[in-house]
């Protein structure tokens, strides 16, 4: 069932009330390397009210986990260098000490990583990981700690919590280590939740269950969360809001309902292309979006998706778009030619008639979606 889409949000998930949590205004985060300077996040903006929940797709190497650490406050390799501004509950981030970030790590914000195995420790049991947790940010008792510990371990549905404490990470399933993971990025209460590809190191049904379970532990906590994954299908049913990030910027940001009600983004287009339906046999190959992201040290001129995009005209490799809305102000995207325009139709006539590779390609897809949805 992974991968049927079911859009809009959750049920009963309550209305935006008061500021938002989190301001992020024209977020950049450059690595130098010999070669020049890597921009993998390139002036990302966006609002996040507490208990909602933000998706955010895009292939690999778009920028998505930068984006978060950069958030956080996590990207700290000396070749690092973040500007622009994070307001997390009115605090600026950026620029804060180490000292202060590490008070509001897993007490404000916590994290939870796509690998279980990389994030807890192989040789210390998880009850001393979670307990060690809450005694440095609660400041409590070995045994208050683990009672707290216990209680954590039934929220996420873990059998025999208890006896679990004495447990080594190995000795248990990928899909109770991502819930141990889970458990403790919640000990603290945090108000905000990033969950980076929580999921790809699982089997299907194992995703499902972490999913669901984070929703829940989402909407009971009234938490914010972002949500990252290369899958829109991931983020269909999950999420209130998404933004889809191509080399290092937000190319398209809309209400989940209204972004597949009316996807404006040619590069959007082929991420839902290449969403495995449950009704495609299991042997059917993905409809991959064809060629590469650009290099981030020196990207094209002018619209960074244009080598790969079947609606591309000539003024796309001149000017690079800037987010625009023509459906609501909430959403947004970055393109000249949208799709499902009058203007975009045309360009990918156009590029169509003039047998332009992509567009052929895209026709390609069309017809193979349009076989394999039935
Ligand atoms: N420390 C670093 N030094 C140089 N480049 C880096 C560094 N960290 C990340 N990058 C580059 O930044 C870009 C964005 O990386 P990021 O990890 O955010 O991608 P992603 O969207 O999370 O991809 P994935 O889906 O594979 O996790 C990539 O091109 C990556 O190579
Ligand atoms: S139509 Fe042009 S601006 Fe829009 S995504 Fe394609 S190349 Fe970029
Ligand atoms: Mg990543």
């Amino acid at each position: 069932m992974e991968n049927e889409i079911r859009v809009g949000r959750t049920p009963g998930r309550r209305q935006v009330e008061g500021e938002p949590l989190l301001v992020v205004d024209d977020l950049r985060t450059q690595f130098a390397v010999a070669a020049g300077a890597v921009r993998a996040v390139d002036g990302v903006s966006f609002e996040l009210y507490r208990g909602r929940t933000l998706g955010v797709v895009g292939e690999s190497g778009s920028g998505k986990t930068v984006l978060s650490r950069s958030i956080m406050g996590l990207n700290t390799s000396a070749n690092a260098t973040t500007t622009g501004s994070v307001m997390y509950a009115g605090d600026q981030m950026i620029g804060k000490s180490a000292k202060a970030k590490k008070v509001l790590w897993g007490a404000e914000m916590a994290m939870v990583f796509q690998d279980p195995m990389t994030s807890l420790n192989p040789v210390v049991t998880i009850g001393r990981q979670l307990t060690e947790h809450i005694r440095y940010h609660l400041d409590m008792g070995r045994r208050e700690a683990n009672e707290v510990a216990v209680a954590l371990l039934q929220s996420v549905h873990i059998p025999e919590a208890e006896k679990r404490l004495d447990n080594y990470p190995h000795q248990m399933s990928g899909g109770m280590r991502q819930r141990v993971c889970i458990a403790i990025a919640l000990a603290c209460g945090p108000r905000m939740l990033f969950a980076d590809e929580p999921t790809t190191a699982l089997d299907v049904t194992v995703q499902h269950q972490i999913l669901n379970l984070l929703a829940e532990q989402q909407r009971d906590r009234a938490m914010a969360m972002i949500l990252v994954t290369h899958d829109l299908g991931v983020v269909a049913g999950r999420t209130d809001e998404i933004m889809v990030m191509y080399a290092g910027k937000a190319v398209e940001k809309a209400p989940t309902p209204e972004l597949f009600a009316r996807l404006r983004h040619p590069y959007t287009q082929g991420l839902l292309w290449s969403i495995p339906k449950i009704t495609q046999a299991k042997h059917t190959r993905l409809i991959a979006i064809p060629g590469r992201p650009p290099n981030l040290i020196s990207p094209p001129p002018g619209c960074k998706f244009a080598p790969r995009c079947a609606y591309a005209q000539d003024i796309c490799r001149q000017e690079e778009p800037t987010l625009r809305s023509i459906d609501s102000p909430d959403h947004v995207f970055a393109c000249h030619f949208p799709v499902g325009t009058p203007e975009g139709q045309a360009a990918l006539d156009a590029n169509i008639a003039s047998e332009y590779p992509p567009a052929l390609a895209a026709i390609g897809k069309l017809r193979a979606t349009e076989e394999l949805s039935v």
